[in-house]
């Protein structure tokens, strides 16, 4: 597979991505929402860059079933989500592809009472969203490929390559 972001090129930009998050909620208390399955491996590196009074919470949302690389029916599982009533949330997903997802959760956490939301992703393909949508923090623009590691999967497998790399041979 070819890779397209290396590991080094990630850890440095998530370096930035801390330190900009940070000097933007300038020490207010932030809960951080990732979304399951894809940002975990995000996620866990950009709270360590991370030095604010901080909570982490969980959603699960999925939108690709098994081997298809093209949308499905959304499936939103907020169960896993603790009470952010009043709470600062800057929602975390690895990837902005057509915008489905992240506009239903935006969507869903506004209907929640939260004081603020912001919205962070690692990735954004360009030319993808058929949903407008902008993101307050993106790690890389990239082009439209279907892309895999890092968090991000082909029918659930390599997530854990620590580089992002364009899919071959579907
Ligand atoms: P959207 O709803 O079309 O914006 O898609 C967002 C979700 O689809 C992401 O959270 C990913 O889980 C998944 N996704 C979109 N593009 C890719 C890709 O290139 N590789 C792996 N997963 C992807
Ligand atoms: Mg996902």
């Amino acid at each position: 597979m070819k890779i397209l972001i290396s590991a080094e090129q990630i850890q440095d930009r998530i370096v930035d991505l801390g330190r900009r998050i940070a000097q933007d909620y300038h020490e207010r208390a932030v809960t951080i929402v990732g979304v399951l399955t894809g940002s975990l491996i995000f996620l866990a590196d950009l709270v360590r860059q991370l030095n604010l009074p901080l909570r982490i919470g969980l959603i699960q949302a999925s939108s690709y079933r098994g081997a298809a690389t093209e949308p499905g029916e959304l499936h939103l599982a907020p169960e896993l989500l603790p009470d952010v009533r009043g709470r600062h949330v800057l929602l975390i997903d690895d990837i902005l592809d057509t915008g489905q997802t992240l506009s239903h959760l935006v969507a869903h956490l506004r209907s929640l009472e939260i004081a603020s939301l912001r919205v962070g992703v690692l990735l954004r393909k360009i030319g993808r969203q058929n949903i407008p949508f902008q993101p307050d923090y993106v790690g890389f623009d990239i082009p439209n490929a279907f892309v895999v590691g890092y968090g991000l999967d082909y029918n659930d497998e390599y997530r854990h390559l620590p580089y992002i790399a364009e899919l071959s041979n579907q």
